[in-house]
């Protein structure tokens, strides 16, 4: 694309599908990727490194201002603890605000990808279609079911090697749902252009192609 960059926005609750899919069409469109749970994970992480408080918006603000000095490994960031926890900081509206010039900067000047410009961007997480970027060209909303994705869960930890238990799983989505659906700042919810993606019974495969034609019709 030659005018200004794309920005596909997608959001959605915990293990939609929203991730694997955004991956996806980034490689298929050559857009570059921004995954912003993993900012607010990241912070999450520094807090409970620090012994700090994720309730707590001065211990929130600090990590936020010590993230840019730190490569957190992604592996450190993929447990239920520091979700819950970016659930949790998520809900500062502070932080949510020093979170939003690097979200806008990414969406606005895309990175390249391997050195060749990228089409635009696509960009993951909660509030994206509704605050960070309002005004993008094309919005998914990607949802499934609680057990569904508490199912999708339960596998990935059992493929990792993990104990698990389905009920603990299912109770920690809802929990994490129920927060991030229910703050007063920049709630989890689908926009009201946005395409809604209801992948309970889809396959990623499945997924991945109707997500591809919402998008192509976009180029
Ligand atoms: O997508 P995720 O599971 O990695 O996100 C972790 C938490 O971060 C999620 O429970 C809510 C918060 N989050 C948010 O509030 N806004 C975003 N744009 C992305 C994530």
């Amino acid at each position: 694309m030659s005018q200004a960059a794309l920005v596909v926005a997608i959001d959605g609750p915990a293990a939609s599908g929203k991730g694997t899919i955004a991956r996806r069409l980034a490689a298929e469109f050559s857009l570059a990727y921004l995954d912003t749970g993993s900012l607010y994970r990241q912070v999450a992480f520094l807090v409970l490194e620090a012994g700090g408080e994720p309730t707590d918006e001065a211990d929130a603000l600090a990590a936020a201002k010590a993230v840019a000095g730190r490569d957190i490994e992604d592996d450190k960031l993929r447990n239920q603890l520091v979700a819950d926890a970016a659930s949790k900081v998520a809900a500062i509206p502070a932080l949510r605000t020093a979170l939003v010039d690097f979200q806008k900067e990414f969406g606005r000047n895309p990175p390249d990808i391997d050195g060749v410009a990228s089409n635009g961007a696509v960009i993951d997480g909660r509030d994206i279609g509704t605050v960070i970027f309002p005004d993008a060209p094309v919005k998914l909303f990607v949802s499934a079911s609680a057990e569904e994705r508490a199912r999708r869960r339960h596998l990935e930890l059992l493929d990792r090697g993990n104990e698990a238990s389905f009920g603990d799983i299912l109770t920690e989505v809802k929990e994490r749902d129920a927060r991030d659906e229910a703050r007063p700042i920049s709630p989890l919810m689908p926009a009201a252009d946005a395409h809604l993606l209801d992948t309970t019974d889809l396959s990623i495969e499945a997924a991945f192609e109707a997500a591809k034609s919402i998008v192509a019709a976009a180029f």
